[in-house]
């Protein structure tokens, strides 16, 4: 690698030991909200079955008309992925095209070479359930109110109602395919009313939820119209998993502001479970010697520039046009950073066919095109940008490859790709990342944090993290890595299933 980076620019800020970060509440996270039931029945008694709006993998017809397999995007199937793997079990959800069938998917599967995690379970949907109940109730209003940007809420008739149906239609699938003893696990904010609906059904087993997004604030909740629905629904699951400690005090604060004999049913526990990567997984492979061979051949594209990488899926909450001009901030007052720094941006496409979707790559775009043509010369493209999506080992070669990542989301549940960085860069990286994702409640002053709405505080993340001098850079990162090697996917799994175990 380039030695790009004066020494001792800027202070020595001492790494953090892991398990010590100040006002994390954890291993044992988060207080319950009813009494622990008896210790001797066990979740492995049953099968994990795990229900969430997408399945792991998407199918797609090709031109011909047959389907190809791809891997689903997003962070909650980059965890539970490995985590299925190993345990064994059943997932229901959305195979990505409206209409398929388990023969479609069985046939789809026997076709590729892509293996699925366990048993898959296709739950069938509509183009107008796709509509409504996923682009609409979804990604139209839950999405954004979860994650405090209400400007992109646009609810409409329709939408709720369908949200309903889907839901039923989950438990319907669920309550067929679970045994009296399997544990049921419910994921994010598509499915906030299964349980009231497997209840409904008669269903007695244990029902666990975990919410991937960020929690709402009171306030803003109960003026929803839907926020009753969706908190005593909640109430039908025994247990409730959150990301941060401030997403389960928010949830808890809602429910006491229902006002007394109006909550939903006091026996539901929740608890705090930060989600995680399968960590040794993106460390070795990181290591193999193909993705050091590609990861060479990245770097030397930079030339003697730092690269710097970014990865988000295309969404207005990861902050991407913050980030753009934050690094054009960068290039405007700091000389030093011109010819020597490149970002290297990959878009994931995600939902593009909804309007703020649109309106987002938009203006990512025009600001990409800005900034090359403000700066760029014969030899130097500041911003190389990616709209696509990178196989697994190229994403680790780029993971690998980079000086610095740039992980700038305006609130994030928890944002697996700083994990994953950390785990797969080995070493020297430096990370920049947003105080409103979850991460950084993880990770302390291990990262640089920043606030994204604040170009200048990205700008000088950006000076701080190019001028880091090498022992700094690997005592920050080998605590994160310490810290994630400890905390991995299947601990997490394991410490969610070890709670669900403990109700009733
Ligand atoms: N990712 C992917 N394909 C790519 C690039 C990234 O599947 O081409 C994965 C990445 O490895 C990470 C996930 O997408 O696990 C993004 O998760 P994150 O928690 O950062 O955000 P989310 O997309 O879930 O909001
Ligand atoms: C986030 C959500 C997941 C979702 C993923 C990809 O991570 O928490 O539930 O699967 O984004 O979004 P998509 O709409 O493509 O499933």
């Amino acid at each position: 690698m380039p030695k790009v980076f004066p020494s001792g620019s800027i202070a020595e800020v001492p790494g953090r030991a892991p398990g010590d970060r100040p006002g994390y509440r954890w291993p044992r996270r988060g207080a319950p909200l009813g009494p622990f039931g008896p210790e001797e029945e066990r979740v492995d008694r049953g099968r994990l079955v795990v229900a969430s709006n997408r399945l792991p993998l998407a199918l797609d017809r090709d031109a011909k008309g047959q389907w190809q397999v791809t891997p689903a995007a997003g962070g909650l199937v980059t965890a539970l992925q490995p985590a299925m793997r190993r345990r064994g079990g059943v997932w229901l959800g959305w195979a990505g095209a409206p209409g398929v069938t388990a023969t479609d998917l069985r046939q789809a599967l026997e076709g590729c070479s892509t293996s699925s995690p366990c048993d898959l379970e296709p739950v069938k949907m509509s183009e107008e359930d796709l509509d409504l109940y996923y682009r609409g109730f979804s990604n139209e209003v839950l999405w954004p109110f979860f994650h405090g940007l209400e400007d992109h809420c646009r609810p409409s008739s329709g939408y709720l109602d369908r949200y309903r149906v889907v839901n039923r239609r989950f438990a319907k699938m669920i309550a067929s395919t679970s045994g009296t003893e399997d544990f049921i696990w419910v994921h994010d904010y598509h499915l906030l009313l299964v349980a009231r609906e497997l209840r409904a059904l008669g269903i007695r087993n244990r029902i666990a939820f975990f919410l991937h997004t960020p929690f709402p604030t009171p306030e803003r909740l109960l003026r929803a119209p839907w926020h009753r629905e969706i908190l005593e629904a909640l109430g039908h699951f025994d247990l409730i998993g959150f990301q941060s400690p401030d997403d389960q005090e928010k949830f808890r604060t809602a429910i006491d502001r229902l006002g007394p004999g109006k909550a939903p049913n006091r026996g539901s526990r929740t608890g705090v479970f930060p989600i995680s990567i399968d960590f040794e997984a993106f460390d070795s492979t990181a290591r193999s010697r193909s993705v050091a061979a590609r990861a060479e051949s990245v770097r030397s594209v930079a030339g003697s520039a730092a690269l710097i990488l970014g990865v988000d899926r295309l969404d207005y909450t990861k902050g991407l046009p913050h980030k753009l001009r934050g690094f054009r901030r960068a290039l405007r007052e700091h000389p030093e950073l011109r010819r020597n720094i490149v970002l290297e941006q990959l878009v994931v496409p995600s939902r593009d066919t909804i309007g703020a979707y649109q309106d987002t790559k938009a203006e990512i775009e025009a600001l990409v095109e800005a900034i090359n043509e403000e700066w760029g010369s014969a030899d130097w493209l500041p911003v190389r940008y990616h709209y696509g999506r990178w196989s697994r080992r190229e994403l680790l070669a780029r993971y690998r490859a980079a000086d610095i990542a740039l992980v700038t989301p305006l609130n994030d549940g928890m944002n697996l790709v700083a994990k994953e960085y950390c785990a797969a860069n080995g070493g020297e990286g430096v990370l920049i990342l947003s105080c409103h994702a979850g991460a950084a409640v993880e990770l302390g002053d291990v990262p640089l944090l920043v606030d994204p709405t604040n170009e200048q505080a990205v700008s000088r993340a950006i000076l701080a993290a190019f001028r880091m001098p090498y022992g700094e850079r690997f005592k920050r990162m080998a605590a994160a890595r310490e810290m994630l090697r400890a905390w991995d996917v299947h601990r997490w799994v394991a410490e969610f299933l070890e709670e669900g175990a403990r109700t009733r």
